[in-house]
């Protein structure tokens, strides 16, 4: 690629997308060498603002600033949404690009996983409950393919939104495991102005399903204000979750799992909170199934 023209003082910055995995590590390596701090932010694409949030906030501390656009096809179970999985890569170049992003990773399977690839890195206990329970080996595709991300770019910094908490949980023990010297930065949940989630897949919404969705946030917040009342009994701020969505949603749903868990290691609690907790929930709407999480602080 040729160097960006220079107009006086004004130097025009370019974006690079990058398809070879070799190119983008050799990249990363003269960066490094270079002593350039290097942001990475591993995405799946149909880019949205919660993405977008993570990009900003990586911009902000880092030199060079590599997106990766991927749709890694062994985080997904035999039967779930990888044909169909939403995608927009000419929307996805113009969006990082307007958040000032430096390359855009975008290999293809074959370069990720070549005929006889058989390695993977696993997480073994944390992988195993809440969203690992109703789909299993997510977790060790989305382990394995980060851990190949990071060797490909090399980051100093590494971004993941709390949307995906358990996966945010489960990165950060790898990274501690294997030590990776990847420092993880954790982004809160970016909402639509109705208190749903920004995901990629709430494209997969129909108008009357959206219209409800909203109402998971709702119930999440129903209980976050018990909690603020004094009300500390886990049972209690579960069944009032269940409760309010049983009662408010007219749409076919199934829960998949409401729980509450400790934020550092998702430990289950039950009985008294005494410590920072998450609820966590995980429920199909019609054929879509859609996570969320929200903090109780004390
Ligand atoms: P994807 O679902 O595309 O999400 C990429 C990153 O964006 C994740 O860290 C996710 O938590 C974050 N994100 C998504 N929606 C968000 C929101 N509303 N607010 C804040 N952050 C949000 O997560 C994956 O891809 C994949 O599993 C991946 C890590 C790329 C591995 O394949």
């Amino acid at each position: 690629m040729e160097a960006s023209p220079k107009l006086n003082t004004l130097s025009v910055k370019t974006m690079q997308q990058i398809s070879d995995p070799q190119e983008i590590q050799r990249i990363a390596l003269s960066g490094r060498r270079a002593g350039q701090r290097i942001a990475l932010i591993p995405t799946m694409g149909y880019l949205h603002e919660g993405h977008l949030s993570l990009m900003r906030k990586a911009r902000q501390r880092a030199d060079q600033v590599i997106v990766s656009i991927f749709v890694n096809p062994i985080q997904f179970g035999p039967h779930e949404d990888l044909e169909r999985y939403p995608r927009d890569l000419v929307g996805d170049l113009a969006k990082c690009h307007s958040v000032g992003v430096d390359f855009v990773f975008t290999p293809n399977d074959a370069e990720l996983y070549p005929k006889d690839f058989q390695t993977s890195v696993a997480v073994n206990q944390l992988s195993q409950g809440l969203c690992g329970a109703g789909r299993p080996g997510h977790f060790q595709g989305v382990t394995t393919v980060v851990a190949k991300l990071f060797n490909l770019t090399l980051p100093d910094l590494a971004f993941f939104g709390e949307k995906d908490f358990q996966q945010l949980v489960v990165i950060r023990r790898m990274v501690m495991d294997l030590n990776f010297p990847v420092t993880i930065v954790g982004v809160p949940i970016v909402r639509e102005a109705d208190g749903l989630a920004m995901s990629s897949r709430n494209a997969y919404l129909a108008p009357e399903l959206r219209r409800e969705a909203p109402l998971i946030y709702q119930a999440l917040t129903h209980a976050r204000q018990l909690y603020e009342q004094g009300r500390r009994y886990s049972d209690e701020l579960l069944s009032a979750v269940r409760r309010k969505l049983e009662k408010n949603l007219s749409v076919t749903f199934a829960i998949e799992y409401i729980k509450l868990c400790r934020v550092d290691n998702l430990n289950e609690i039950n009985g008294q909170i005494t410590g920072p907790s998450v609820l966590l929930i995980a429920i199909r709407l019609g054929e879509t199934r859609l996570i969320d999480n929200l903090q109780l602080n004390n």
